[in-house]
This record gives C-alpha cells, sequence and structure tokens, in this order.
C-alpha cells in the first residue's frame, strides 16, 4: 500500500511563496488521488509488492493496456509529488553547499547556470509536466523536464530526480494563475537544499 510522505510542515507554512489553498489542495486532493488511483490499479494488475521505483522502471511488463497506463500516470504522480513536497520547507531557499554546491559547478556551471536551464524547462513544458534535477551513480547531474506525471526513471535514464519542480497549474494557478515564471521564482525561496543534498548522496553512493 503506497501512502503519501507526511508534510514536515503546515499548509501555509510556505506563504507568500506557496499559498495555503493550494499546498491543501495539491496534497490532500490531487496527491490522495493519485495514491488512491495507484493503489487500486497495482491492485488490480498483481504488482501491489513492487517498490515505487522498480514499478515506474518496468512499466513494460505490465500486459495490460489500460492498467499501464493507469499506474504511469498515477503511479507518476505518486512518486514526483512525494519528492516535490518533500523537497519544499519553510526553512528553505538560499543555495546548496558541499558536493552538491561542487557537483552543480562542475556539471552545470554554477548555482545561477543551473536556476537559469531549470526555470526555462519549467517555463518551456509545453502543457503540464515537471522540471528536474537529476544525478546517477557516478554523481553526475543533469536537468531535464517531462510532460504529464512522467519522470527520468519512467524515461528509462539511469539519472534519478533529486528535486521536482511541478509546472503544472494545479500548483500555481490559484496564486500566480497565467505567471508560472512568478511561481517559479518563488519556488527557490522554498526548496530544501539539505534534502536535495540527502538524495543527490544516496543516488551517488547508491
Ligand atoms: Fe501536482
Amino acid at each position: 500500500m503506497f501512502k503519501q510522505v507526511e508534510l514536515s510542515y503546515a499548509y501555509d507554512a510556505l506563504e507568500p511563496h506557496i499559498d495555503a489553498l493550494t499546498m491543501e489542495t495539491h496534497y490532500s486532493k490531487h496527491h490522495a488521488a493519485y495514491t488512491n488511483n495507484l493503489n487500486a490499479a497495482v491492485e488490480k494488475a498483481g504488482v501491489a509488492d513492487k517498490d515505487i521505483v522498480s514499478l515506474l522502471g518496468s512499466l513494460d511488463s505490465i500486459s495490460d493496456e489500460a492498467l499501464r497506463g493507469a499506474i504511469r500516470n498515477n503511479g507518476g504522480g505518486y512518486y514526483n509529488h512525494n519528492l516535490y513536497f518533500a523537497g519544499l520547507s519553510p526553512n528553505g531557499g538560499g543555495q546548496p553547499d558541499g558536493e552538491l554546491a561542487a557537483a552543480i559547478e562542475k556539471d552545470l556551471g554554477g548555482f545561477d547556470a543551473f536556476k537559469d536551464a531549470f526555470g526555462k524547462l519549467g517555463i518551456g513544458r509545453f502543457g503540464s509536466g515537471w522540471a528536474w534535477l537529476s544525478a546517477n551513480k557516478e554523481g553526475k547531474l543533469q536537468v531535464s523536464s517531462s510532460p504529464n506525471q512522467d519522470n527520468p526513471i519512467i524515461e528509462g535514464s539511469d539519472y534519478v530526480p533529486i528535486l521536482g519542480l511541478d509546472v503544472w497549474e494545479h500548483a500555481y494557478y490559484l496564486k500566480y494563475k497565467n505567471l508560472r515564471a512568478d511561481y517559479i521564482q518563488a519556488f527557490y525561496d522554498v526548496v530544501d537544499w539539505k534534502f536535495v543534498a540527502e538524495n543527490y548522496k544516496n543516488v551517488k553512493n547508491g
């Protein structure tokens, strides 16, 4: 049974960057629905015993097309939102330090260049989707974007997301309306770089 990551902060804790009603709706309606739909689909498909990463990395093994689609969309939604919500903090913002900062410098040309590239991927993603900062086992970083609820794992990459930016309208429309770029700017003010650095370490040593 898949469970939503527990929030370590209140819905209104990210104000004014991300508003309380957006957080509440996003977490208790959208993310809850992805999670419930995923649980129903894996039960039907007989793959309820798999962990989420192996499930998303082996979608081709699910022969029923409708169930495969449901698990792709809702499993992606489940995984992506767990990463998104855990990557935010009222004490977030600023810049990473240590080995993550060094890798951003080496692979992405520094923090400002990373922000620019990552933000452009989020703004440029037509319709709904995600921007990702991902790492591989060698500790190399890359930025990318995916449509819908896809992610690098579903796409068959050997890179694992360590930070996810949700650019679906449900993530920002109540406060920012059509101004996705303003939401992305605000997102940087609440990114929990300690969490991202921990993810980086785990992918690198995994
Ligand atoms: Fe979302």
